[in-house]
């Protein structure tokens, strides 16, 4: 069930330009008095709506804020994030997604955070995860795919957002296997994903996105290896616009994905915005370590990777860690 303020900033968005006063009463099932409360209260969180006498309410600007409301009026999904959880602070997105999972909550539930006092990264690491600048989301999924493939759905999560990025702001970003979108040979976005699953069956998936949003500078530990799209772009962008964004393309590309229930329809597209396609890697596997040539990846999302006497090994992501000849090293 959608809240009044989300019906109201859904109609005011859709109509693009003026939308009277009596559209949106009938649209809300409530009175004129009533729609204006709701257009004041959405002034004071910071909204520009202007009013004009016979003509209506207009939504001028929108801030940058992470509420249920913001994301969901601007959500168009099925299910992808369909039902939203928006939280002020949290530990991690995906601790708190998992906790929601044991309580039955569905497959498509997105939870968003402002702040993470516990952000993980992969391989143990921690997520610096800083308040009102930065995208921490987790999707929860209950796929109904066997739980060795469960890796691939990271793959989609991460051509999502290279995706949302191409189409919202026209930036070109690349993946660095398997799933770090990088700008400038550094790291824009990481995704985590986690599951709890029997031998022979998922029962659940989650998978966590952390975006560097608005951030102006990094931590010192961080600067050589992070930029922000404002640092890219030369702008703030607004958080809900993209999250809308990446859950809208995620639940096309996942779509896909199920037509044959793995990449081959998304791999010439994946391999197109891959940082490490045609150029030399390193793979470090624990105790095994060797170089060769990327030849793009699976359609079980493995790395294939060309050795020096010509044959192809297929690298897993798991343990992995793949060394590009970029400035940054997993
Ligand atoms: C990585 O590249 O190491 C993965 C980073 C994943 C970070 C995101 S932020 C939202 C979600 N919650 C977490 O605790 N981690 C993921």
């Amino acid at each position: 069930m959608e809240t009044k303020k989300t019906e109201i900033l859904r109609a005011l968005r859709v109509a693009e330009d003026y939308i009277s006063g009596q559209e949106l009463c009938q649209k809300l099932g409530v009175s004129r008095t009533a729609v204006w409360k709701y257009i004041k209260q959405l002034q004071e969180d910071g909204y520009e709506i202007e009013a004009v006498r016979n003509r209506g309410y207009c939504l001028k600007e929108v801030p940058d804020i992470l509420d249920a409301s913001e994301i969901q009026s601007r959500i168009n999904t099925l299910w992808a994030g369909k039902e939203v959880v928006v939280l002020e602070e949290v530990d991690s997105t995906n601790t708190e997604a998992k906790r929601l999972a044991e309580k039955c909550v569905g497959s498509g539930t997105l939870v968003v955070a402002d702040r993470q006092t516990g952000g993980k990264g992969r391989r143990g690491r921690v997520w610096d995860s800083p308040k009102g600048s930065s995208i921490y989301m987790t999707l929860l999924l209950k796929p109904q795919i066997p739980p060795e493939r469960a890796s691939m759905l990271t793959l989609v999560m991460g051509l999502s957002v290279t995706q949302a990025l191409q189409q919202l702001y026209n930036l070109e970003t690349t993946i660095k296997w398997p799933n770090d979108v990088v700008s400038h040979k550094k790291k824009v976005s990481g995704i985590l994903t986690e599951m709890s699953a029997q031998v022979d069956y998922i029962e659940y998936l989650v998978i966590g996105v952390g975006i560097n949003g608005n951030m102006d500078s990094f931590p010192e530990n961080l600067e050589e290896t992070a930029i922000s799209l404002k640092q890219i772009l030369g702008y703030s962008i607004n958080r809900a616009e993209l999250i809308s964004k990446i859950m809208e393309i995620f639940e096309k590309n996942y779509e896909i994905f199920q037509q044959t229930r793995d990449l081959s329809q998304l791999v010439e597209e994946y391999q197109r915005v891959s940082e490490n396609y045609q150029k030399q890697v390193r793979v470090l596997e624990p105790g095994n370590e060797y170089s060769g040539i990327c030849r793009g990846i699976s359609s079980m999302g493995e790395l294939l990777v060309e050795r020096e006497d010509g044959t192809i090994t297929k690298v897993y992501a798991g343990e992995v860690s793949v060394r590009g000849l970029y400035s940054y090293t997993d």
